[in-house]
């Protein structure tokens, strides 16, 4: 089954209550968080305050990706905050294996992120610490860029490795996903679809979540 995973990152941020509950409301499954710290990735976001904020007005669970240097000091607090999956980059973990351990013992689901221009042998042998991998399909720090389509490709070879590694583990897609390019990632074997400017640049949330899975799912 397809889950479609809103970034806030589109959202309206003087109303993200109100956001939040039409997405959750218009049958998305995971509200997908976006932190940047202006160091790994060109822009900032928002931090932990925000996974707590979110914590109290959705049911969903709260997918945290983080975009920032040296993850493993602030990962407790993301946890604290109610977060239910985390994903790191691995550009930014030189210890990734301790790192994934570390999430887990904090009760939160670990993942891992990978650049497009980071190949996939980097998670080959620590592919069974991991609950999702996110193929980043854009480069990481904005939302509402075009999608790049060599990210096909490495899902279907990530597809591989996670049947012979690890099957129980999600492949997460992020970046440039909308109604068009939903189905192509959804066939290469992604099963987690972010969005963000193609759910909340729309009028209407309900029909536009509809078309995803449709589309993800055909
Ligand atoms: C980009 C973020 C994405 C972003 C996607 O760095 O990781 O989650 O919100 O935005 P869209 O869906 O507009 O490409
Ligand atoms: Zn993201």
């Amino acid at each position: 089954m397809a889950h479609i995973a809103p970034s806030i990152l589109s959202a309206d941020f003087t109303c993200l209550g109100k956001e939040l509950s039409a997405v959750e409301n218009a049958g998305a499954d995971w509200i997908h968080i976006d932190v940047m710290d202006g160091r790994f990735v060109p822009n900032i976001t928002y931090g932990p305050i925000i996974v707590q904020a979110c914590k109290r007005v959705t049911s969903l669970p709260l997918d945290v990706h983080l975009m920032i240097e040296k993850p493993e000091a602030i990962i407790p607090d993301f946890a604290k905050a109610g977060a239910d999956y985390i994903s790191v980059h691995a550009e930014t973990c030189p210890h990734l294996h301790r790192t994934l351990q570390q999430i887990r013992e904090l009760g939160v689901k670990p993942g891992v992120a990978l650049n497009p221009a980071t190949p996939l042998s980097c998670i080959e042998y620590i592919a069974d610490q991991l609950d999702f991998v996110l193929i980043m399909s854009v480069n990481p720090g904005f939302g509402g860029q075009k999608f790049i389509e060599s990210s096909i490709e490495k899902i279907k070879a990530l597809s591989d490795l996670l049947a012979k590694k690890n099957p129980f583990a999600i492949i997460q897609v992020d970046g440039g996903i909308n109604a068009d390019t939903i189905a192509s990632v959804a066939r290469a074997g992604a099963s987690c679809f972010v969005a963000g400017s193609a759910i909340f640049n729309t009028p209407d949330y309900n029909d536009t979540i509809a078309a995803l899975r449709l589309a993800a799912e055909r």
